[in-house]
């Protein structure tokens, strides 16, 4: 199979391209009612490309396309789909870095640090989904000698799935994949602030996929994301983006009785004990709050609990690296911190930041802000590491979803595992030592989803990733996930005698 599109490198004229469309039955479309929004660059604040504004009238349209297309899609062999699916991998392997400029120039990632890593992420999802076709496997049950007895995983019809705008890319693909491998069609929305670059993965996908199977649609949350979810075909929502959204859909999902998968967001502890390899536990608080991608990240590691032994240094540490990092052109080589999503996003995250120094924290400010006259507009925030701050101030408790950690110095390991567990969320936590046991005994009571010892990879494939508590409900990202979340069970019974 060969692909029908071009190559497109230059991120403006590619956004220009894609305009002002939603992804419809395999063509790009305008919205019915015609109107559009502006998406802009963060790094500049100029506009580079209109989106489509959905509603209702496009839900229904996208949604008739994949009902339609469910049909057939449903009835090929599993590994054929597998074998489609693994295709659009390939395919987006060779698209890596035209997504990357592209998700950088809409959402403000810079490219080097984080963009591409994330259209990495992206194809490689869709080859392991694609590899565990033949895994949609039912069970023989001993119920009886004169009654065979076995289940089936069968799709379970359309899902609808609704994303946000700071890895838009990698949080898709860990639906779509398993979703479609599975034998469902999909409408996606996406986020207001990032619609293009999932539109262009659309485009690549359906140059592969039969038309109707894998549907975009652009527009605001409760314009296009809430009539979505309420769309009577719809039978399964997945959602990621925040505790309050969250809440919205699983309502409605109730009220029609369909079921969700919810990933929503975190205050994610990490602690230091004071045995820790100081570099690699700073390298991990560098990457756990995600600073090259503005902290906005769910499992952002913003609450970091280091034992009183190293706090100083840590600190000295931290903030020296920090400085060190180069805020930018999001699409330039050398930019290692790129901005922040939106003007909303940014006065949210500045808010935090004074909430915090009006509750007696101590705010070190990071990292140069870009003097470039082309940037003076741009969504540029300073990276704060805050110190002597009270645990229940607002920025130590709630999720900023910006470049904001709070260091707080602790003596005591029984006070430090319940305070890192005293929080409405449960995303992912991590701790740092040289001692076995102590790593043993935080990684089974902290409450997180995701807990990792001396180290702080982000998700990829095939590590199961999700929430407790506030943080969400059902995980992705694995075998279990496609065939808890994308297929309905059901069991036959066949009477022998
Ligand atoms: P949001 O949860 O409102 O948006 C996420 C997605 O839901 C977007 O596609 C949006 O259009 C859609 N949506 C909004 N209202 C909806 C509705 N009534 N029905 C259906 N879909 C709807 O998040 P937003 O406004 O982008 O950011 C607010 C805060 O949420 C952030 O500051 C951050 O704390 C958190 N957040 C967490 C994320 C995560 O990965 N867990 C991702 C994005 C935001
Ligand atoms: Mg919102």
């Amino acid at each position: 199979m060969s692909g029908t599109l071009t190559l497109n490198t230059d991120p403006f004229a590619l956004a220009k391209e894609l305009s002002g469309k939603h992804l419809i039955n395999g063509a790009l479309v305008a919205a019915v009612s015609g109107q559009t929004f502006d998406v802009v660059n963060p790094a500049t604040g100029q506009v580079v490309a209109q989106a489509a504004k959905g509603d209702a009238a496009d839900v229904d349209a996208a949604v008739a396309a994949a009902v339609a297309a469910q049909k057939e899609w449903k009835r090929r062999p599993a590994r054929e789909r597998g074998k489609l699916v693994a295709e659009c991998g390939r395919r987006l392997t060779e698209h890596t870095e035209e997504l990357a400029r592209l998700v950088a120039l809409e959402t403000g990632k810079a490219l080097r640090t984080e963009s591409r890593v994330e259209a990495g992420v992206l194809a490689d999802a869709f080859v392991f989904y694609g590899g565990l076709a033949s895994e949609l496997k039912g069970e023989s049950v001993p119920f009886n000698p004169d009654m065979l007895t076995v289940t089936v995983r069968e799709p379970i019809g359309v899902v609808g799935a609704i994303i946000p705008w700071n890895v838009p890319l990698m949080l898709m693909a860990l639906k779509i994949a398993p979703a479609l491998v599975a034998g469902n069609t999909v409408v996606v929305k996406s986020a207001e602030e990032a619609p293009l670059t999932v539109l262009r993965v659309c485009q690549i996908l359906n140059d592969v996929l039969p038309p109707g199977c894998f549907n975009m649609l652009s527009g605001f949350g409760p314009d296009c994301g809430a009539p979505l979810v309420a769309h009577k075909d719809v039978g399964k929502i997945t959602f990621t983006g925040s505790v309050e959204t969250g809440k919205i859909v699983y309502k409605t999902a109730a009220e029609r009785l369909i079921p969700v998968t919810l990933e929503l967001g975190g205050k994610s502890p990490m602690i230091v004990m004071g045995d820790a390899d100081l570099d690699r536990a700073v390298g991990g608080a560098i990457s756990g709050m995600r600073f090259t991608r503005q902290g906005q990240s769910c499992t952002a590691s913003s609450r970091i609990y280091v034992h009183a032994d190293l706090h100083d240094a840590f600190v000295a540490k931290l903030t020296e690296k920090v400085n060190a990092l180069k805020m930018g052109d999001p699409l330039d080589e050398a930019t290692d911190i790129g901005t922040i999503i939106s003007r909303d996003q940014y006065e949210k995250v500045k808010g935090y930041v004074e909430a915090g120094i009006k509750a007696g924290g101590t705010a070190n400010a990071c990292s140069a802000l870009p003097t470039d006259p082309a940037l003076a507009k741009g969504l540029f925030l300073q990276p704060v590491i805050f110190t002597d701050i009270a645990r229940d101030a607002p920025p130590a408790r709630e999720e900023i979803f910006g470049p904001v950690c709070c260091i707080f110095k602790f003596t005591d390991y029984e006070d430090v595992i319940t305070e890192a567990n005293n929080s409405e969320y449960g995303l992912a936590a991590t701790i740092w030592t040289r001692d076995l046991r102590t790593a043993m005994n935080a990684a089974q009571r902290l409450e997180a989803g995701f807990v990792q010892v001396n180290q702080n990879l982000v998700v990829q494939p095939n590590l199961s990733y999700g929430g407790i508590k506030a943080s969400g409900l059902g995980k992705e990202a694995t075998l279990e996930a496609m065939l808890e979340h994308f297929t309905e069970k059901k069991t036959i019974i066949i009477n022998m005698t």
